[in-house]
């Protein structure tokens, strides 16, 4: 994934994280693909907005795709420029206050919305709107994955390794459990991080799991617990992403004999 910068921005590292969820849901190859990204003033997006979608209004955030949805699956150069964002951020101020939020929450949503439209998706009826709303709302609830797993770990129980660990899961239902690693002074009790946030999920029946996310690298037996229940998951730790079964080949599953 290649973002090409109008200025510098602290906002680089989570757009091309959103950029590469955006394009793998998609099945595309984040490596191909690049973006433009500009940030403006609101008097130039509502000059762009004028010039180029006939409307004379400020707005937050404008898409200007390169290729239709179907065009891009075919496309076989080396690298793909999908198009160009363009985000007002002191629109994104405030908006961000209007919907008690944070800035940085405010702005990489509109950035996820853009970056649809780049790939072909739009809102101008209401079951194609409906599309491309789940879209959204999946790729903002994997982007926050890691954050919440960091924020779960702060109430980990763990007075004998002295060792924090934070998992947050996403599950099928769309509805995200936290855990975090929980010992006991029988140390064999002790419950790690994933499978606190697992159980969690599968007592409240959600046990089909898109991504967890961890703050350390997943132990061999909490490999084997989500693998029992979603072997296509995606794990992301250490600041990658993995699928499961990169994680452990030839996992064991009484369903496959
Ligand atoms: N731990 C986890 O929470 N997840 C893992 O996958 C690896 C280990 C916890 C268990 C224990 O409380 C501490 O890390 C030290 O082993």
């Amino acid at each position: 994934m290649k973002l090409y910068f109008n200025e510098k921005t602290k906002a680089e590292k989570d757009m091309m994280r959103i950029a590469e969820l955006c394009a793998k849901e998609e099945k595309l190859d984040p490596e191909r693909i690049s973006i433009s990204v500009s940030f403006v003033s609101k008097d130039e997006i509502k000059q762009l907005n004028r010039d180029f979608r006939n409307n004379d209004k400020v707005t937050d955030v404008l898409s200007f795709p390169q290729f239709e949805k179907k065009e891009l699956k075919k496309l076989n150069m080396p690298e793909i420029e999908i198009g160009d964002v363009v985000i007002c951020m002191d629109k994104v101020k405030e908006q961000a206050a209007e919907f008690g939020h944070s800035e940085e929450r405010e702005s990489m949503y509109l950035f996820t919305h853009s970056v649809f439209h780049l790939l072909g998706y739009d809102h101008m009826n209401e079951a194609d709107k409906k599309v491309m709303r789940a879209k959204e709302e999946k790729i903002m609830a994997l982007y926050s994955l890691p954050k919440l797993a960091k924020e779960a770990s702060k109430n980990a129980y763990s007075p004998y390794s002295k060792y924090k660990v934070g998992a947050a899961l996403l599950t099928k239902c769309g509805k995200i459990y936290t855990g975090c690693n929980i010992e006991n002074a029988s140390y064999g009790a002790t419950i790690c991080a994933e499978r606190t946030a697992m159980v969690k999920a599968i007592s409240e029946g959600c046990k089909s799991f898109v991504a967890l996310a961890v703050t350390d690298w997943p132990c061999g037996i909490c490999r084997q617990f989500m693998y029992e229940f979603s072997p296509d998951m995606i794990v992301m730790c250490k600041d990658k992403e993995y699928t499961l079964r990169e994680l452990l080949p030839e996992g064991f599953r009484l369903e496959d004999k």
